[in-house]
């Protein structure tokens, strides 16, 4: 793993995006896992950015989002459907974009095709992650088996409070989703990921130093030959990270 300590947080948001953005000019068909939550947030900006200014072109990209919620249709303003429209597809054009059904009549069987057209697609070339408080990645909460593929999961109590501030209540959390398997992402021919937010210092550490463990699903990162880690400095001086290490 290589794990980046940027000099700030807006220079964490534009290392990201230059991240993408180069993997994207060397494939520009380049298939990509994207993430939600507030850790992108910065990143999509800087890419939105990149391709008004004519410097970028994600037209022939393929993106496949990590996870949705169960119960959510893509009207809903949590949805991560309605997300990815407010941060990116909503302000420029991608090739082509994959969700999870969040209202599918049968979301076991939408898991199943949507893993499907994961294969299809050839894979993931690059996976962007966030890293959940618990360790989750995607919605692959603690427990998750590293060979797991895209399938319906229970939202732990834990990541139904923690993601409770976008829905002003812990009550009307969805409590399940749909997630692309940690096999599937361990399956990715590069992954990016993005550690940045208040109380992560210890499952950081438990990711990149401690043993691998189900109980932190980020730890099955270490298997991965080709992870690059972009750390906040606040957050690398709270897990007592060093600058710019190889591990
Ligand atoms: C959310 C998402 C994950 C995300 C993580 C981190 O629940 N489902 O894909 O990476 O939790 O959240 P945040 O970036 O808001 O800290």
């Amino acid at each position: 793993m290589e794990v980046r300590v940027t000099t700030s947080v807006a220079a964490f948001h534009d290392e990201a995006a230059s991240f993408v953005s180069e993997r994207v000019r060397q494939s520009p068909s380049a298939v990509l896992a994207l993430p939600t939550g507030s850790s992108p947030v910065g990143m999509y900006r800087e890419l939105v950015r990149r391709v008004r200014d004519g410097v970028l072109d994600l037209s022939r990209t393929v993106c496949f989002n990590l996870d949705e919620y169960l119960g959510l249709g893509p009207d809903h303003p949590q949805s991560y459907a309605q997300y990815m429209q407010h941060h990116l597809f909503g302000h420029v054009r991608v090739g082509r974009h994959h969700i999870p059904d969040g209202l599918a009549a049968d979301p076991d069987a939408e898991a199943r095709r949507y893993e499907e057209r994961i294969v299809e697609a050839g894979g993931f070339d690059l996976a962007i992650l966030g890293l959940g408080p618990n360790g989750h990645i995607g919605f692959n909460e603690p427990g998750s088996p590293p060979d797991s593929r895209t399938r319906v999961v229970e939202l732990s109590p834990a990541t139904r409070r923690a993601n409770s501030r976008f829905f002003g209540s812990v009550e009307l959390v969805p409590r399940r989703a749909i997630t692309v398997g940690i096999g599937t992402i361990l399956e990715a021919r590069e992954i990016l990921l993005l550690a940045i937010g208040q109380g992560k210092e210890r499952v950081l550490r438990a990711a990149l130093e401690g043993p691998v463990t189900a109980q932190v699903p980020a730890s099955f990162l270490q298997r991965h030959p080709r992870v690059t880690v972009l750390v906040t400095p606040d957050l690398a001086r709270r897990a007592g990270i060093g600058q710019r290490v190889s591990l």
